[in-house]
């Protein structure tokens, strides 16, 4: 994949564990391969948010954001999970640059959903920033907290992470867009993985309720992504060297691919 760009995307419920995802992000650095990587960090926000006296609640997902429960997200994604990201990157000899959607404005949103509060939808990704810091060699980490305006006032704006990276693979022509996450695909009622899955079938996944909760933004965006990234996939991150795997030869995991290249 040399030359290409990839988004890996990092599912906060693998993150501390102790998987080998940061090691593998830190050799394909040295490997000089372009990789971007989003990170989520949803139970840490819950963590944080009930010990505030906040309560979690989501729609289809998302997670309902008011006032307060923003001000946890930002500090919870952009600063505690993001910086705990690059300096364990870091530490393991990589040279990572944590940033936010807000940083060179990189991210623009829209709150469209008025029951969800400060949740936004990417609008716009301004590339400026991330492909200095790619042609410079170093590895971007973002945190899905973007800008854009809510109730006529410029704000920080809660994207899910699962977009953020779509929309950045989009933007960046990346060649492929890699979902690490804590179950080993797609799976049906049954458990079983599905191997490869093109866009209407995962629609039909979504609207027969097979693909629920947190894979549901998760599928959305890889059929988002699909329109320009020749193939999206999601792997279970857990399992050792997912990553490094994922790029030398891809066992496991679901595919989501466009229909006509079914
Ligand atoms: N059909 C399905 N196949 C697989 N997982 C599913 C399905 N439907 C719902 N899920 C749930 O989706 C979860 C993955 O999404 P989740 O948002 O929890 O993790 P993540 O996106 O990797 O992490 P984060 O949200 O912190 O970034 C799985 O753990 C599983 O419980
Ligand atoms: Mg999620």
């Amino acid at each position: 994949m040399s030359g290409h760009i990839v988004v890996v995307k990092i599912g906060g419920s693998t993150l501390g564990q102790s998987d080998t995802s940061l090691a593998d992000l830190v050799s394909l650095q040295k490997r000089s391969e372009r990789v971007i990587v989003v990170h989520g960090g949803g139970g840490e926000v819950s963590q944080w948010s009930s010990r505030l006296g906040l309560e979690s609640r989501f729609v289809d997902g998302l997670r309902v954001t008011g006032k307060d429960e923003l001000s946890v997200v930002v500090a919870v994604l952009a600063g505690l999970v993001n910086k705990r990201l690059v300096l364990q990157l870091n530490a393991l000899g990589g040279r990572a640059v944590g940033i936010a959607g807000v940083d060179a404005g990189l991210i623009a949103a829209e709150a469209r959903q008025p029951e969800l509060g400060y949740v936004g939808e990417v609008t716009h990704v301004d590339m400026h920033l991330l492909s200095t810091l790619l042609d410079a060699g170093f590895l971007p980490v973002i945190a899905p907290v973007c800008h854009g305006v809510h109730e006529g006032k410029q704000t920080f704006l809660n994207v899910n992470a699962d977009d953020v990276a779509a929309e950045l693979a989009i933007a960046a022509g990346a060649s492929s867009l890699v979902f690490l996450t804590d179950v080993p695909g797609i799976l049906d009622g049954r458990k079983q993985i599905f191997s490869r899955l093109t866009v209407s079938a995962v629609q039909q996944l979504m609207a027969d309720g097979v693909v629920q909760g947190g894979m549901l933004p998760k599928a959305r965006a890889c059929v988002t992504a699909s329109r320009s990234v020749a193939e999206a996939r999601i792997i279970d991150g857990t399992a050792e060297h997912a990553l490094l795997r994922e790029f030398d030869h891809r066992t496991g995991g679901t595919s989501i691919v466009r229909d006509e290249l079914a």
